[in-house]
């Protein structure tokens, strides 16, 4: 979608957002996969409320964007505009046990960097590819870890009120791969609590976790980590597995050879070719299982 309201596109330089016009959404996702529209990339978090409120009545459709890792979109000119935050700098404030993390942060790098300061318990989400924000967004997990568990306060832009609201932890219900934010909310920023640990412990911790996602997940392909959810007392990859549908393909789309709940994009798949390939997966297992498969993955279509 093309911004043209020229009012609006007035006023967005003194509420610090910068225009880019017919960005490719393909170059901003881990999967490579994605059409064209209009993207504003906010550097002041305090402008978001103003800003949703002019695209409100201006009748301009938005979506949000975070670090893209999660994240399947439609290809061809996008019927909505993409907000996303800048990184800011720093990005990261400690206070004793308490960090502040920017929710454009990349996670990877919150983990290290505060197991510099012998803060811990975050190991397993080492290797999990995104923000901060979309970590907390969807309560991300590997390896036993899930970031709700360290969760103390959280800075969002309510979509619901047109505010920016500070909520607590025991106010927020985090469940696997799933929390009670709206799905308009916008993450800011997190006041996370963590357990103290010497530094040595921690990168004992994220080396193991390292060494155990290199061998099973497809690392150096493009993909969007997981497809689907694991059934409650199951596992997708090992069912898609075990139906042997590893390398089952549609287009450049193609279920990885290393672990079965990742499709790859091997060259040029579009949207259509990912979306296929995931509706003849979920209808295989719904069909030998009984168990119909939930997307993992976000699914950017209409
Ligand atoms: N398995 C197979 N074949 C495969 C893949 C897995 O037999 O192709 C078997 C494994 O041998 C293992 C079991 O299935 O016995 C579970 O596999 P794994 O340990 O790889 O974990 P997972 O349940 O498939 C979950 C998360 C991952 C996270 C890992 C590690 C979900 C949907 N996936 O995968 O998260 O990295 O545990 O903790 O919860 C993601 O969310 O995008 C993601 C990749």
């Amino acid at each position: 979608m093309r911004l043209t309201d020229v009012s609006l596109l007035a006023a967005l330089p003194g509420l610090g957002v910068k225009h880019i016009p017919g960005a490719s959404l393909a170059g901003r996702t881990s999967l490579g996969i994605g059409g064209t529209t209009d993207l504003l990339v906010i550097q002041k978090h305090k402008s978001l409320p103003e800003l949703a409120c002019m695209l409100r009545v201006a009748s301009i459709p938005y979506r949000f964007l975070g670090g893209g890792t999660n994240l399947l979109i439609l290809d061809g000119h996008l019927p909505w505009i993409v907000l996303q935050l800048a990184r800011r700098t720093p990005d990261i404030r400690f206070d004793g046990n308490m960090v502040w993390v920017d929710a454009a942060a990349d996670l990877g790098r919150t983990v290290t960097t505060c197991a510099k300061r012998d803060l811990g318990g975050m190991e397993g989400l080492i290797g999990v590819p995104g923000t901060v924000g979309g970590a907390l967004r969807m309560n991300a997990g590997a390896y036993g870890t899930q970031i709700g568990s360290y969760v103390r306060e959280v800075e969002a832009f309510r979509a619901g009120t047109g505010g920016i609201e500070t909520l607590r932890g025991a106010e927020i219900s985090f469940e696997y791969r799933h929390t009670s934010f709206a799905p308009d909310d916008i993450m800011l920023a997190v006041k996370l609590e963590l357990p103290s640990k010497p530094y040595s412990e921690i990168l004992q911790g994220i080396r193991i976790c390292n060494e155990k996602r290199r061998s099973s997940q497809p690392l150096n392909q493009k993909s969007a980590g997981c497809i689907f959810k694991n059934p409650p007392g199951g596992s997708a990859g090992r069912m898609i597995d075990e139906l042997g549908l590893k390398g089952l393909n549609v287009g450049d789309a193609r279920v990885s050879d290393r672990h079965a709940n990742f499709f790859v994009n091997t060259g040029n798949a579009s949207a259509a070719d990912m979306l296929a390939l995931i509706a003849e997966v979920r209808e295989r297992v719904r069909k030998a299982y009984g168990v119909t498969l939930e997307n993992e993955v976000i699914v950017w279509k209409d």
